[in-house]
């Protein structure tokens, strides 16, 4: 039987921080607001000219390095993100030329914050099923440009990142368990609704939404998938050595924790450097914890997340 695997992970950080100090210049907010409410200390911000594309392009080459796979030998390619470079080529695509290969299928991937988990979870599937041998999975953000920096109930939560793995087929199994959803009736909750139309932005090009019930509903379902996808696996949540949730609000992650049963000593945390790096924020902590020794062989690691759609998913991993 195949089975798929991580064997390298990678991510990238664009150089400039902005901190919550440098935040209160800009907007009507605090150091001590933004911290007790989101746990967030400091996000990094893409530099004018750097694109989706260019920082998937770093966390990418980390992965091939992480895992010895040759940029030639990757046969799919998939980008999770809800800021390409543009409307279309996909950043999948200009991806793949960035780095000197083609045939390779690549295509974008559109979940919002679970992006990387549905993205994740697809690469699982063509690899079990045989068609593809080696997946290069992608999450990169750039927030930044959909931000209203006027508006501070949104402008101090994101941040810019790429983080990326690369899978191959195994005989024994990596990812256990995958399972995703969605609920199309919320998704005016949490959107930026601009469309381009005669050569214009139609409609609001900046991100909106509504915070609380973001926060309730996100703890709700993420609670839901873990039990669903630890149980359907045979396991119990003692058996979970990391949950690396999506880094949106450490209160989110705690509440969810919480109601998990999980300690937080369990939990990978980068919300505090990152702030919120959507369909880049799984990958980037995983990295993370891998470099610096956390995750170990023949650990259980859930993923989860939840974004707007609302989508939400998770995957469990044998390290
Ligand atoms: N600085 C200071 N005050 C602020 C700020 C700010 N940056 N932003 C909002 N406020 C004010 C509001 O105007 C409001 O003032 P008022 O009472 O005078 O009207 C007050 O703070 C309270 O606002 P709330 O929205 O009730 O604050 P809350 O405690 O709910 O926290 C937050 C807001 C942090 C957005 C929270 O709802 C949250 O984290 N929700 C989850 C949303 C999220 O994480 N979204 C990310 C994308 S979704 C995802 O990735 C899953």
């Amino acid at each position: 039987m195949i089975h798929s695997k991580i064997i390298g992970t990678g991510s990238y950080l664009p150089k400039k921080i902005l901190t919550n100090h440098d935040l209160e210049l800009m907007v009507d907010t605090t150091d001590d607001w933004i911290r007790s409410r989101t746990g967030i200390v400091q996000r990094h911000i893409a530099a004018d000219g750097e694109m989706a594309s260019d920082m998937a392009l770093n966390a990418s080459r980390e992965a091939m390095d992480a895992s010895g796979i040759k940029a030639g030998e990757i046969d799919l390619i998939i980008v999770a993100t809800t800021t390409p470079d543009m409307i279309f080529p996909s950043t999948a695509c200009i991806l793949q030329n960035k780095l000197g290969i083609k045939g390779s299928a690549a295509f974008d991937m559109q979940a919002v914050c679970s992006g990387f988990i549905y993205a994740l979870t697809t690469a699982d599937m063509f690899i079990r099923s045989g068609k593809y041998r080696t997946a290069l999975v992608v999450g990169t953000e750039i927030y930044s440009r959909l931000l209203d920096w006027n508006d501070r109930s949104t402008c101090v939560l994101f941040g810019d990142g790429a983080g990326a793995v690369l899978m191959t087929q195994s005989n024994q199994p990596g990812i256990l368990s995958s399972h995703l959803r969605a609920d199309g009736s919320q998704h005016k909750v949490l959107s930026a609704t601009g469309s381009s139309c005669g050569g214009k932005v139609q409609g609001n090009p900046f991100l909106t939404m509504e915070g609380s019930v973001v926060f309730k509903f996100a703890v709700k379902v993420l609670t839901e998938i873990a039990h669903e996808t630890v149980i359907g696996s045979n396991l119990q949540m003692s058996d979970i050595d990391w949950l690396i949730p999506h880094q949106a609000n450490i209160r989110i992650i705690q509440s969810t924790a919480k109601k998990l049963d999980i300690p937080m000593e369990k939990v990978i945390t980068t919300v505090d450097k990152h702030g919120n790096t959507s369909a880049a924020s799984i990958p980037l902590a995983l990295d993370i914890a891998v470099r610096d020794g956390r995750i170990k062989q023949d650990q259980h690691i859930l993923l989860e997340s939840v974004g707007a759609g609302f989508t939400w998913g998770a995957t469990l991993v044998r390290w």
